[in-house]
C-alpha cells in the first residue's frame, strides 16, 4: 500500500477497516461549547468491509443508503464516485449507549472510502469523520470522532503541547491533543436505555442559555482541567474527585437518569468514583474501580442490571484491516 505515512494509505476496493469506540472521562456536553474534554478510545471496535456492487446496501438492506443517516452522510460527503457499494458492518460497541458507536462507524467507513480514493492524512480523516457525524446528527463536537481516529487518550481544548490536529465546523475550532495513558482499567456499564445524542445536546444547550449558564459552563471547564491534570500525573484520588464533581454538574445540566444513579450506587462499594459518560439521559456510566476490585465492580453492576465490562484504551485509531471484502 502507498500513501500518507501517518494516515490511511491508498488501496482499491474491496477493503476492510476497523475503528474503536470511546469513553469520555471529563467534559462531555461542555466540549460542544468550547470547554475541555478528556476521553480515550476503547478496546471495542466497529469493523467494516466494503466492495463495489450493482446497488448500494448496508448489511443487506438496500434502503440504508437513504434511511441510515450516517451511511447517507458518508456517501454524500466522501463518495462522489458513482459506484454503488455493498457495506457490511459489525460492531461490538453497544448502540446509542454513549460509547461512540456512530463515531466508530463513520471513522471506519471514512477510512475505507478515503483509501479507495487515494489515501488520507489522519488529521484530514478526523475532520472528515466529524463533518459526516455532524452532517447526520446536526449538533455535537469532534471529540468522539477524533478519539476514534486517533486511538489512545486525547484531550480537546486543553493545554498547549502535543497538538494532533484542529477540527472546525466553520464557526468554532477544537484543538485535539495526545494525552498520556495512566495505565488504569476502567469499568463501563450500559443502562440498556438507548438515548439520542442530538436531543441531549440540544437540551443541555437550552440549559446553558439560562442566566446561570455561563457560570455552570465555567464549573465544567474547571472540573475538566482538574481531571486532566490528575490523570496526567496518575493521581487516582484527584481523578476520582473530579469524576464525581463532573457527574454532579451533569446532573445539574439535566442529563442523568434514575437508572444511571442506581448503577452508580450499585458500583460504590467497589469504586473510587463513577459518572455518566457520553450524552447521558440513559446510556452508560464509567467507573474507576478500587484497584483489585475490578471484577467485583463488574459483578455489582451486572447484578444491578447493567451491561458491565472492564475496558482498556485501544492503542490503534481507525485503520485498514486488509484488502478483501
Ligand atoms: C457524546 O458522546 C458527547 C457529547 O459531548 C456530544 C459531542 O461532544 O458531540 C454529549
Amino acid at each position: 500500500m502507498s500513501g500518507p505515512s501517518d494516515g490511511i494509505a491508498a488501496h482499491p476496493l474491496p477493503l476492510s477497516a476497523r475503528a474503536p469506540g470511546k469513553c469520555i472521562l471529563f467534559g462531555e456536553h461542555a466540549v460542544v461549547h468550547g470547554a475541555p474534554e478528556l476521553l480515550f478510545a476503547i478496546d471495542l471496535d466497529t469493523q467494516m468491509s466494503v466492495r463495489p456492487a450493482e446497488s448500494s446496501s448496508l448489511n443487506g438492506d438496500p434502503a440504508a443508503a437513504v434511511t441510515h443517516p450516517y451511511l447517507r452522510a458518508a456517501l454524500e460527503r466522501c463518495w462522489t464516485a458513482d459506484v454503488p457499494l455493498h457495506v457490511r458492518a459489525v460492531s461490538r460497541i453497544p448502540k446509542a449507549a454513549g460509547l461512540g458507536s456512530s463515531a466508530a462507524f463513520v471513522a471506519a467507513l471514512g477510512a475505507v472510502l478515503a483509501a479507495a480514493r487515494g489515501g488520507i492524512a489522519r488529521s484530514e480523516l478526523a475532520q472528515r469523520s466529524f463533518d459526516v457525524e455532524r452532517g447526520a446528527q446536526g449538533v455535537g463536537s469532534p471529540g468522539d470522532t477524533s478519539a476514534s481516529v486517533a486511538g489512545g487518550y486525547i484531550t480537546i481544548n486543553s493545554g498547549s503541547a502535543d497538538l494532533l490536529w484542529e477540527v472546525s465546523d466553520g464557526l468554532q475550532r477544537w484543538a485535539v491533543r495526545r494525552a498520556s495513558d495512566p495505565g488504569w482499567t476502567w469499568v463501563i456499564a450500559y443502562s440498556g436505555i438507548p438515548r439520542s445524542t442530538a436531543d441531549a445536546v440540544r437540551a443541555v444547550g437550552t440549559r446553558l442559555a439560562q442566566a446561570d449558564g455561563p457560570e455552570l459552563l465555567e464549573k465544567f471547564r474547571r472540573v475538566a482541567e482538574a481531571g486532566i491534570r490528575a490523570v496526567a500525573s496518575e493521581d487516582r484520588i484527584g481523578t476520582a474527585t473530579a469524576m464525581n464533581e463532573n457527574h454532579e454538574l451533569l446532573v445539574e445540566a439535566g442529563v442523568s437518569h434514575p437508572r444511571l444513579e442506581e448503577l452508580i450506587r450499585a458500583a460504590a462499594p467497589a469504586a473510587l468514583a463513577s459518572k455518566l459518560t457520553g450524552a447521558g439521559a440513559g446510556g452508560s456510566i464509567v467507573t474507576m474501580p478500587v484497584p483489585g476490585k475490578e471484577a467485583e465492580c463488574v459483578r455489582r453492576l451486572a447484578r444491578a442490571g447493567g451491561l458491565a465490562f472492564a475496558v482498556r484504551p485501544a492503542r490503534h485509531g481507525a485503520g485498514l484491516l486488509s484488502s478483501g471484502g
